[in-house]
């Protein structure tokens, strides 16, 4: 027997209007936030999370750290999670991680993200669809980890405010199209990791970023690497 999404949503209801409702200390956004982000991954069993109300940072959710009465954190890597993500995600006031990891989690990712995000991971997960251009506001992000998807289209070209973005993963999907000029731009990027895509053109854009880990096995990249790429690919081929 299997439920929609709707049915999961109007049963967890009923439940949670009868049961008696009291004030946590976490903020009211957030709760809202948390409750919906129950809901769109389609009522996960993850310890103390419910679809109504509830005090995350009083009660100790699984997977949740707070400051005072913010949720900060929420990492559910590796629980079999399913559903999808809707734009409610950005609600959220003041999360800085978010670790999604090896789920089964499907749909596209949202257009809306919260700004305050720091650390997003998907990886390892169904998602299809584009990246969204969107993530370009995303002006704190540090860590983007979206290998192992369904992800396909071309990378926007909307690197340009991304100064803080350290660690980039979009390995194991099938995007298409030339590397975005923007990417030469991530000033702080040390980590990229493009290997098993579909990517075409050449490494030129990235050719003067001091990357200390660079994978791009696998595509359909074409024209001569720089020595400067060639060594940062066989020093981390044979990194063991
Ligand atoms: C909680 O978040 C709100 C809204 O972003 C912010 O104004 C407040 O300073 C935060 N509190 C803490 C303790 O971080
Ligand atoms: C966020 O990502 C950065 C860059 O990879 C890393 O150094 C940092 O430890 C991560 N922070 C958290 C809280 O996971």
């Amino acid at each position: 027997m299997s439920f929609t999404r709707w049915e999961v949503f109007c049963v967890l209801s009923v439940l949670a209007l009868t049961m008696p409702f009291s004030a946590g200390v976490t903020n009211l956004r957030d709760v809202s936030a948390i409750n919906n982000l129950y809901i769109t991954l389609g009522a996960p069993s993850l310890s103390k999370w419910l679809a109504f109300g509830g005090d995350p940072c009083g009660e100790n959710w699984q997977g949740v750290v707070c400051d005072s009465s913010n949720i900060t954190e929420i990492r559910i890597p590796g629980m079999k999670v399913g559903g999808g993500l809707s734009d409610t995600l950005a609600d959220f006031s003041s999360i800085q991680v978010m670790d999604f990891s090896s789920n089964h989690i499907s749909g596209t990712i949202p257009q809306a993200l919260p700004s305050s995000i720091r650390n997003l991971s998907l990886s390892g997960n169904r998602f299809t669809g584009n990246i969204p251009f969107t993530l370009s506001f995303l002006s704190d992000l540090s860590e983007l980890l979206l290998g192992n998807n369904i992800l396909s289209g071309e990378i926007p070209d909307y690197f340009q405010q991304l100064s803080k973005l350290t660690k980039l993963d979009l390995s194991s999907n099938i995007l298409t199209g030339h590397l975005p000029s923007s990417m030469g731009d991530l000033a702080s990027l040390k980590i990229l990791h493009l290997q098993d895509n579909k990517l075409t053109g050449t490494l030129e854009v990235i050719e003067d970023l001091f990357l200390t880990d660079l994978n791009v096995e696998n595509n359909l990249f074409s024209g001569p690497l720089t020595m400067r790429q060639i060594c940062l690919h066989y020093s981390m081929k044979y990194k063991s």
